[in-house]
């Protein structure tokens, strides 16, 4: 409903109110009351937080009570976003992330609420410009968004549930496409393997410990001198050499590209790009400079086609070699001499802007230059992945939460902030396995491996300095449990991969949490240390330090103990034990789970086998099998399977479609026998 006065108020077509203009105005709120702004800057304090922002223009809207956030991409904090604030602005910051950050990595300004009596629905605003969110911190009538700049184009989704409105959003935005299967097996990465018999040593030793590995990453060090698109010859080896040997035992490699490119005479990238006009200037047409890892750097302009083209074309020497994905960091853009000023100039396509327009999509127009180099020169489903993004970069790019550390409270983030990410289209995500800054200790690993082994991305990741870090460095009990842990996760990896198939046409995420399945249960909308996989799986990991119990709330229904087989009825709280090895899982009633036998890496065998797991119930569920690499798929070459069951242990199978080799054996045990 439209009023003359531009007041715009939401109502579901039965006339239910959703979302309507706040009549009144903003109370600005007193910024700082204890102290003076010279007192905290004499203090070193950085005061620009507290300055009043200049806004373009503000949309305030009525806060009902009981109203609850979720979504708004890679925030730290909890799952509920209600009474926090946020800001859109894409920011590598290297404190440790704590709830009162603003501002991470990554802009996207996709919010749903959940109102007390059930009712849904979500708002993408569309601005990439500087923005924030204010959910009621400022004062509890109202939450706002506002923005510095832009035009005011927002989307307004309406569904009857959480499900319906995320799949709106993704409907809008994009849809995380399949990935090729071996992505989703376990990746060891670390900044500072300083040459080839680094990254041997590593594989040899995962390979030793029988622990499965298919991915190793190679951080900024395989450079020479950090330049983009070169090989340190000198500790790497000849180009192609450590491809082919860890290729061999089934690893593949990943490699770091980060969009600052080194600015020197002579280095064929920063040549070209300089002489063709690839990189972004200042206002004076200067090709602007700030400095990142090689020093003093020039920025490529990404809005631009002829240069994404470029970008992606640059990929050939290292897919030549065998690279098997493409890690994109550092692409806010990072900068070390201060943030880019406003005005240096960028594109949109043709038409000259700003970085003050372009800053949030820098990284989602990086990774889908990416994204088209990659899969124009293999013919194979893009391995991306990127720190900083917008909205719709689901259809280009993994995530990850960039620089977590090894402290318990960022294990505990892991769970809304993933969900979170999920929520709002990003499914293929994963946090720094053990924490990237810091020391992890033997129980933090052992507790976040178990968190993490349901993490689209499942990457272990530290940073140079801190403690070594893979599994196998430590003592035998934190060895078996990685290993009982990595296993699981091959183990069910078609269950995964099928949730990815899945979410390609509806948008649902792999991790989820609960509100999302269960939103008229009070219980469930500020839980922030459970998740679903999926409806069937509901993991709670144990996130606190000395912990061998936890509390795990079940939803509606009837569960069973993974571990026990034993039968837990929902609506209540339980008692667990789990002690350091144990990361409690419940399976839903009338569950079909596919697995798959565990391997060293995917491809070491032909997966010609499946296991179903399953619960006691009545039941269905549907089963995805294709080649696990290309596009062929989407041209019919995959079967889908239907198993039913009646709830007696007998198991009926169905082929919906069928044109790629079916298993030769498929099996079935019930959980618990
Ligand atoms: C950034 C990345 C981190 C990487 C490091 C060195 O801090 O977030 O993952 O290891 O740069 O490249």
């Amino acid at each position: 409903r439209i009023m003359d006065n531009f007041v715009v108020d939401f109502f579901k077509a039965d006339g239910t109110p959703l979302m309507k203009d706040y009549r009144g105005k903003r109370t600005t709120k007193e910024k700082v009351s204890w102290m003076s702004l010279e007192m905290l800057e004499a203090e070193g304090h950085d005061i620009s937080a507290y300055l009043e922002k200049q806004l373009r223009y503000e949309l305030i809207k009525e806060l009902d009570e009981g109203d609850d956030f979720y979504g708004l991409g890679d925030k730290s904090g909890f799952l509920n976003k209600k009474h926090y604030e946020y800001e859109n602005w894409n920011s590598d910051l290297p404190q440790a992330h704590n709830e009162d950050f603003h501002a991470l990595y990554k802009s996207v300004p996709f919010l749903m609420c959940l109102k007390k009596n059930g009712e849904c629905y979500g708002v993408f605003y569309d601005n990439t410009f500087r923005s924030f969110i204010n959910l009621g911190k400022e004062n509890e009538e109202y939450f706002f968004y506002a923005a510095e700049e832009g035009n005011l184009d927002f989307y307004f989704m309406v569904g009857e549930n959480p499900v319906e409105v995320v799949g709106s959003y993704t409907y809008l935005t994009g849809t995380t496409p399949l990935p090729q299967l071996f992505t989703l097996g376990y990746q060891q990465s670390r900044w500072g393997y300083e040459s080839a018999d680094d990254i041997n040593f590593i594989v040899d030793n995962y390979r030793a410990a029988n622990i499965p590995l298919d991915i190793i990453h190679l951080d900024i060090d395989y450079m020479d001198n950090f330049k983009v698109f070169t090989w340190g010859e000198e500790k790497y080896g000849k180009p192609g050499e450590l491809f082919d040997r860890i290729k061999g035992l089934g690893v593949k490699p990943v490699c770091i590209i980060d969009p600052g490119t080194k600015k020197e005479d002579g280095y064929h990238i920063d040549d070209e790009g300089v002489e063709k006009g690839y990189f972004v200037t200042d206002k004076d047409g200067e090709v602007y400079v700030n400095a990142v890892w090689p020093g003093d750097s020039h920025f490529p302009d990404f809005g631009r086609k002829e240069v994404r083209d470029w970008w992606a074309n640059n990929h050939k020497v290292l897919i030549d070699m065998g690279v098997g994905g493409i890690w994109n960091d550092m692409n806010e853009p990072a900068s070390f001499h201060g943030e880019l000023p406003s005005d240096v100039v960028f594109y949109d396509e043709d038409r000259k802007t700003n970085h003050a327009e372009m800053h949030n999509v820098y990284g989602h127009l990086m990774s889908k230059a990416t994204y088209t180099g990659l899969k124009e020169q293999t013919g194979k489903r893009p391995f991306v992945i990127t720190r900083a993004c917008y909205a719709g970069s689901q259809k280009y790019t993994t995530v990850w939460t960039g620089d977590n550390q090894s402290l318990w409270h960022h294990l505990q983030m892991v769970v809304p902030q993933l969900c979170n990410l999920g929520i709002s289209g990003f499914t293929f995500c994963g946090t720094d396995i053990g924490g990237f800054g810091a020391d992890t200790t033997p129980e933090l690993l052992c507790r976040w491996i178990q968190a993490a082994m349901f993490s689209p991305l499942f990457r272990n990741h530290a940073a140079k300095g801190t403690k070594d870090q893979e599994p196998w460095r430590f003592n035998k009990e934190v060895v078996d449990i990685n290993r009982k842990y990595i296993e699981l996760r091959y183990k069910f990896l078609p269950y995964i991969y099928d949730l990815f198939y899945k979410g390609e046409t509806t948008g649902l995420p792999v991790m989820r949490p609960l509100v999302l399945h269960y939103p008229n249960d009070p219980e469930v909308r500020n839980l922030n240390s459970e998740f679903l996989v999926g409806e069937n799986i509901l993991v709670a990991p144990v996130l606190e330090q000395g912990a061998t119990k936890r509390m795990v709330y079940l939803p509606e229904g009837t569960w069973y103990d993974y571990w026990t087989g034993e039968k837990v009825e929902g609506k209540q709280y339980i008692l667990k034990d789990a002690p350091i090895d144990v990361c409690p899982m419940y399976v839903k009633a009338g569950s079909i789970i596919p697995t798959y036998e565990v391997v060293q890496y995917v491809g070491e065998k032909p997966y010609n086998k499946l296991e179903l797991l399953v619960t006691p119930g009545a039941g269905e569920y549907t089963h995805f099998q294709d080649n696990g690499e290309d596009y062929a798929y989407q041209n019919g070459e995959y079967n889908l399977y239907r198993f039913t069951t009646k709830g007696a242990g007998e198991i009926t199978k169905e082929m919906i479609h069928e044109a790629y080799p079916v298993y030769e054996e498929i099996t079935s045990v019930v959980l618990g026998k």
